[in-house]
């Protein structure tokens, strides 16, 4: 019935704003073609279209509502005419919550060690088989629309860090180029577009490029090009004064960003998204609530009958001991990179809604 409104909705008076009234914390909603999707919130990393090692079912047993993917790994393969021909990205892979896709641009970046970036576009290798791709601010947004995820990013390009002032005003000229571009494809009914606020690690840049992109009329922001080797109180300048010029209407997603998330969300950060819960779930690294990391293959657990966390009622706590899941990393079963994964995710969750009870 809301097909093609969108609404984002700031709760000023809840208790949870209250109770950070102090702070720029904030709570919402994402109102996407008729699916809702509460802010604060953290989206699971579907690279190809799964969250490595879980079901649709179980991500939303944890509470998530939305997930990201990747446009370039999705154009690699299946390719984005198998995925419109059966129906789209949430048929595809039967998840009927909220999309979001990334453009391709920065995964380019972070994968290839070929690629030619011009103010026409990018040219990469593929990291499948090595022929050459060409990718401009249209073509991602023409896949993302095959894909018919419900928000589809920008290509932009992110510096990388550290680099010198010219690469700075560089690469947020192009971003801001690609913009103007990226604004005048038509989107799918009810899709959004958010362009990405680039600038290096420069504040007037940075405030630049996101005045840009609000003036050309963007749906939400993404904020890219933070957390790739800076120190953490760099990152957290950048995004203060990035934060500045943006009004509280507009949804701000942190790309990539996966610790320090109560911090974020305290400067008024609404979306995060990050493969590090998954990632190191599947390596055995399990996170507590409280105190760090575990890593689940120690010889310490081997017969310890307690949770992996105490604090945690998610499913592998409630059914599992550290004994068990040790034994299934230390025979490499599946089965274990599963139920890390799941706790991990319920931590993100928690953490990023628990505030919000
Ligand atoms: N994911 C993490 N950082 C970035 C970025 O700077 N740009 C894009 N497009 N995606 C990201
Ligand atoms: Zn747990």
């Amino acid at each position: 019935k809301n097909i093609g409104k969108f609404n984002f909705r700031i709760e000023e008076n809840s208790s949870f704003f209250q109770l950070f009234s102090n702070t720029r914390i904030r709570q919402g909603q994402l109102n996407i073609r008729g699916k809702i999707a509460k802010t604060p919130l953290f989206m699971p990393v579907a690279t190809r279209g799964t969250v490595r090692a879980l079901t649709p079912s179980q991500l939303k047993e944890i509470g998530f509502e939305m997930i990201l993917s990747n446009t370039y790994h999705l154009h690699e393969r299946p390719g984005e005419e198998v995925i419109n021909k059966l129906g789209g990205l949430h048929k595809f892979m039967n998840w009927d919550g909220l999309i979001l896709t990334d453009s391709g641009g920065y995964q380019v970046f972070s994968l290839s060690n070929y690629r030619r970036v011009t103010d026409d576009g990018v040219v990469f290798r593929s990291i499948l088989d090595g022929k050459e791709i060409f990718f401009t601010p249209e073509k991602v947004l023409e896949i993302q629309k095959k894909l018919n995820s419900d928000v589809a990013i920008f290509l932009d390009e992110c510096p990388e860090y550290p680099c010198n002032a010219k690469r700075e005003e560089e690469s947020l000229k192009r971003t801001i180029k690609f913009a103007e571009r990226s604004i005048k494809v038509e989107k799918n009914p009810g899709q959004l577009f958010f362009g990405v606020v680039q600038g290096g690690m420069n504040f007037k840049l940075r405030q630049e490029c996101a005045q840009a992109l609000l003036s050309l009329g963007v749906d939400g922001l993404a904020i890219g090009g933070l957390s790739i080797g800076e120190e953490p109180s760099l990152t957290k300048e950048v995004l203060l004064a990035t934060l500045e010029v943006i009004p509280p209407g507009k949804p701000r997603y942190l790309m990539g960003v996966g610790s320090d998330i109560l911090e974020y969300i305290k400067m008024g950060i609404d979306m995060f998204d990050s493969v590090f819960p998954t990632r190191i779930a599947r390596h055995g690294s399990a996170i507590l609530y409280n105190k760090g990391r575990i890593n689940i293959s120690n010889k310490r657990f081997k017969e310890d009958e307690s949770p992996l966390d105490r604090n945690c009622d998610c499913y592998t706590c409630r059914n599992f001991s550290r004994a068990y899941l040790r034994h299934l990393f230390v025979c490499d079963e599946l089965l274990g990179k599963t139920l890390l994964s799941i706790h991990n995710l319920t931590v993100l969750y928690k953490t990023v809604r628990a505030l919000n009870s």
